[in-house]
């Protein structure tokens, strides 16, 4: 039997979060074992907010250490670089000649983007969800395991590989959101009612992958909690609720395990304990991550052979689409 197709990408933007790592990297790990998996360095998205070049090169290749560091492995899975197959800006194009402009007007990370960057309201941007429906349809995708931020843009991937099946003829898979319950929204340490992102003005509402203890430290101590005084997990302790779950994601152990090792026990030593948790479970993936990084010829490899495979895989579903939209073959 074939395997099931999985895909799914991080923006090169430079500085992971642990709301990535544990929305989406972390996910990504298992899946490698019973799924075909292509995981993407998405940098054709990156390029919707202006980056200094030097600096996306370095994130894309930062990004391609840190995603081998967490374990993927690229004997199992295909790894890749969005600019390196064609195939990604080619499809959008005739996505978006199928693709409402209500529908993207709609969608609420442009409406946000477009508050926050008024000046730089470019059309990629806008049209951002082509391009990712676009990733995820030609790879036959059946499974995309994202943090809940993505869903929308999931729907529309959805939409618009029905709309294309039902104007041609059955072309894509339509694809299904993977999105764990816990862990899937880490939300921000200084405001728990915002995500954790790593554009955030102030730099300890987010924990990067690569930060150093002592920062982790500061920042967990630093955290808004509440006046209650207790580890509860619940909806009127949002910032305790938001902090249990970074708990249980980086150590294992349950909601209810940890509320009940905490019983009684003060903001302040859970707050240390959390931090030497967070500081153990990312400590291998930093010094896997040290090692990679400066390994030049390996990361080449591993980029190269992806994008052959990857070329290969979407040039087939290419085809198929312009032959039914009526190009004259090349
Ligand atoms: P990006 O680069 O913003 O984020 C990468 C992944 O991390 C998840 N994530 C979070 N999960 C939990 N809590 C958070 N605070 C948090 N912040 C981010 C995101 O949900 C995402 O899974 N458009 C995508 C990249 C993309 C993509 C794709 C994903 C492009 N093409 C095709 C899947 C399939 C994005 O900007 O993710």
């Amino acid at each position: 039997m074939e395997k099931k197709i999985v895909f799914s990408g991080v923006q090169p933007s430079g500085g992971l979060t642990i709301g990535n790592y544990i929305g989406a990297i972390k996910n990504w790990i298992d899946l490698q074992d019973k799924y075909d998996c292509y995981y993407s360095i998405v940098d054709l998205h990156a390029i919707t907010v202006p980056q200094v070049p030097k600096d996306l090169r370095k994130n894309t290749l930062d990004l391609l250490a840190i995603y081998s560091a967490c374990g993927l492995d690229p004997e199992k899975s295909t790894i890749f670089i969005q600019s390196h197959v064609p195939a990604h800006a080619e499809l959008t194009w005739v996505l978006n000649t199928i693709t409402y402009m209500g529908q993207l007007s709609r969608m609420t990370q442009f409406k946000e983007k477009s508050r926050k960057s008024k000046e730089n309201l470019n059309a990629g941007l806008f049209t951002y969800p082509v391009l990712m429906a676009a990733d995820i349809l030609l790879y036959q995708t059946e499974l995309v395991p994202v943090g809940e931020d993505q869903k929308q843009h999931l729907e529309l991937a959805r939409d618009l590989a029905e709309r294309f099946n039902n104007r041609y003829s059955p072309t894509f898979k339509v694809p299904e959101p993977l999105i764990k319950e816990e862990g899937a929204r880490i939300m921000s340490l200084q405001d728990p009612e915002s995500k954790m992102s790593k554009s955030d003005e102030n730099e300890n509402g987010y924990i990067l992958i690569l930060d150093e203890p002592d920062a982790i430290r500061r920042k967990i101590k630093r955290a808004v909690t509440d006046s209650i005084g207790e580890i509860k997990y619940n909806d009127e302790q949002l910032g305790i609720k938001n902090l249990i779950n970074i708990y249980s994601a980086f150590s294992g152990d349950s909601i209810e395990e940890i509320e009940n090792r905490y019983k009684g026990v003060g903001y302040g030593k859970f707050k240390e304990d959390l931090a030497e948790v967070v500081i153990e479970g990312l400590m291998p993936i930093q010094k896997k991550y040290k090692e990679i990084i400066n390994n030049k010829d390996y990361l080449e490899k591993v980029y190269r052979e992806g994008a052959e495979k990857a070329n290969y895989i979407a040039n087939k579903t290419l085809r198929k689409v312009y032959k039914k939209v009526g190009f004259i073959q090349r």
